[in-house]
C-alpha cells in the first residue's frame, strides 16, 4: 500500500533531503520486472551540510543549531569517507552537478570547500561543464569569503534571502539584515559569479501585494541569473507550527503568486518550474535533473539518493543518518546508512509524477519511460482522465500542467496514487 503523508504537502524544495522513507510506505520486494531502462539517466552529487548558526523557526531541514565549534575538519572526512562507500553505485559515470546544500554550507570555511572539491575531483569523473552549486547564508559572509569559494571552484551561489525587509526577517528569525542581504547579492557579482541565485518567500505574516512587490523588485535589481520564489508553507516540528503566525489566506497567496510570476516575466525571468524563476540558460541544473527525475547520489547525514541500477533493472533510494554526531561518528562504516530500499512500480509512477508536473513544460512519453523503464501505456488512463479534468494538456509531445492543474498540483498528482 502507497500512503502520501506528507509527500503532497510542501513544496518539493530538495529532493534530496526529503524522507521519502517516511512517507511512502511500500514494503522492500523484489525489483519489479516491468522496469526496462535501455539507457542511464543523468547523475548529480548532493551533499548536505546540516548545521545554521540559528535555527529559522518556518525550517523543517534537517539543520541543527551549532552549539561549540564547527567540526569542519571532520565533517570533510566523513564526507569523502561516505562517497568512497558509495562509488560502486555509480562506476563509469560521470557528474553533471553537485549542489552543496543545508542547513548552512557557507559556515565553512573556503579551505575546507577546496580540500572537499579536490577529494571529489580525484574519486569522481566531472562532466566539462559541470554545475557546481554552495548554498550561502548572507548572515556568514566574511571579507572576501565568496572570492575564495568561487577560486576553489564553486560555480554557482544560491543566497538565502527571503524578504528585504528588516521586520519581516525578524520576524522569521533570519540571522541578517536586508543591507547583508544586497551587500551578500552584490559579493557575488564581485568575487565573479555570473551564476547566482536569490532565494525569496511569499505569503509571510503580514505581508500585502505591495510589500511583496517590493522583496520582487530588489531582488531584480540584484540581477541574480536565478531567483526562487517559495510560498511559506507551516511544516510541522516547526516553531512555527507550534505558534503559527497569521498569514495571508489562500486567495491573497495565489494572487501574490500570479502577480510576481509577471513581475518576474516582465524581467526577463521566465518560470520553468512551481517556485524556480531564470534569466536564459541560468535553469538550475541539479534541480531540474531532479525534476526530471534524474539519478543523484546523496552524502552527508539526512542526504537520500536515487540510483537506477542497470544490471537488476531498478531503483533504489538510500538515506544516511540524520543526527549529524551520528553520522559522524558511523561515516567510515556501513552503518552511517539510515535505510535503503528499490522502487516498486507505483512509487516510481508517483515520484515521477511529484516532480515532472512541477514543471511548466511537463513531461514528455519518451522522458516517462526514459526515466522510469516504464511504458507510457502505464499511465496513458489517468493521464486522460487529467486532461478530462482541465488539470493537463498536451502541446508539441509534451503533457504540461494548465494553470489550474499547478495551483492544485498535490491534488493533480494524487490522480496518479495506486488504487
Ligand atoms: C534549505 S534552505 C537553505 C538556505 C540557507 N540555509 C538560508 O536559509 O539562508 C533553502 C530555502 O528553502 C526555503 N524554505 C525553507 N523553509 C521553507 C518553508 N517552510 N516554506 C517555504 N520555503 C522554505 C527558503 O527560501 C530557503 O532559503
Ligand atoms: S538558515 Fe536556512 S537551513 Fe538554516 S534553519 Fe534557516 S532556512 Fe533552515
Amino acid at each position: 500500500m502507497t500512503a502520501l503523508g506528507g509527500l503532497l504537502g510542501p513544496p518539493l524544495l530538495c529532493p534530496a533531503i526529503i524522507p521519502f522513507a517516511a512517507t511512502i510506505a511500500v514494503p522492500d520486494l523484489l525489483p519489479c520486472a516491468m522496469h526496462q531502462f535501455s539507457q542511464l539517466p543523468p547523475l548529480g552529487l548532493y551533499i548536505h551540510f546540516p548545521w545554521c548558526v540559528r535555527k529559522c523557526p518556518y525550517c523543517d531541514f534537517n539543520s541543527h543549531e551549532l552549539r561549540g565549534e564547527l567540526a569542519e575538519t571532520a565533517y570533510i572526512n566523513a564526507l569523502v569517507d561516505d562517497l568512497e562507500q558509495e562509488l560502486p553505485r555509480i562506476w563509469g559515470r560521470s557528474v553533471n552537478s553537485i549542489f552543496m546544500g543545508g542547513g548552512t554550507p557557507s559556515l565553512f570555511s573556503a579551505d575546507s570547500i577546496d580540500h572537499l572539491l579536490s577529494a571529489l575531483r580525484a574519486r569522481l569523473t566531472f562532466s566539462p561543464n559541470i554545475e557546481i552549486t554552495l548554498e550561502a547564508n548572507p548572515g556568514t559572509m566574511e571579507q572576501n569569503r565568496f572570492a575564495e569559494f568561487h577560486a576553489a571552484g564553486i560555480n554557482r551561489l544560491s543566497i538565502g534571502v527571503q524578504s528585504f525587509q528588516d521586520g519581516q526577517l525578524e520576524r522569521l528569525g533570519r540571522i541578517h539584515s536586508s543591507k547583508q542581504a544586497i551587500m551578500a547579492a552584490e559579493a557575488a557579482h564581485k568575487a565573479g559569479f555570473d551564476n547566482f541565485n536569490l532565494d525569496l518567500m511569499f505569503a509571510l505574516p503580514e505581508q500585502n501585494r505591495q510589500t511583496a512587490r517590493n522583496d520582487l523588485s530588489t531582488a531584480i535589481s540584484l540581477s541574480p541569473g536565478h531567483i526562487s520564489y517559495y510560498q511559506l508553507t507551516i511544516e510541522p516540528n516547526t516553531l512555527f507550527h507550534q505558534r503559527p503566525p497569521e498569514l495571508p489566506d489562500d486567495d491573497l497567496a495565489w494572487a501574490m503568486q500570479c502577480e510576481g510570476q509577471s513581475q518576474l516575466a516582465a524581467a526577463g525571468y521566465t518560470q520553468y518550474e512551481i517556485s524556480a524563476y531564470a534569466q536564459a540558460d541560468r535553469q538550475c541544473r541539479h534541480n531540474l535533473n531532479y525534476w526530471q527525475f534524474g539519478d543523484y547520489l546523496g552524502i552527508g547525514a539526512g542526504a537520500h539518493d536515487k540510483i537506477t541500477d542497470m544490471a537488476q533493472q531498478c531503483i533504489t533510494r538510500k538515506w544516511k543518518l540524520k543526527h549529524p554526531d551520528a553520522y559522524l561518528d558511523k561515516a567510515a562504516t556501513a552503518r552511517r546508512v539510515a535505510g535503503s530500499r528499490i522502487l516498486q512500480t507505483a512509487d516510481v509512477t508517483l515520484e515521477f509524477m511529484l516532480n515532472a508536473l512541477r514543471l511548466t513544460h511537463g513531461f514528455s512519453a519518451s522522458m516517462f519511460q526514459y526515466h522510469t523503464g516504464l511504458s507510457f501505456s502505464h499511465i496513458e488512463e489517468t493521464v486522460q482522465k487529467a486532461e478530462s479534468k482541465g488539470w493537463l494538456y498536451r502541446n508539441n509531445g509534451h503533457i504540461q500542467p494548465s494553470e489550474e492543474g499547478q495551483r492544485f498540483h498535490n491534488d493533480l498528482v494524487s490522480l496518479f496514487l495506486p488504487t
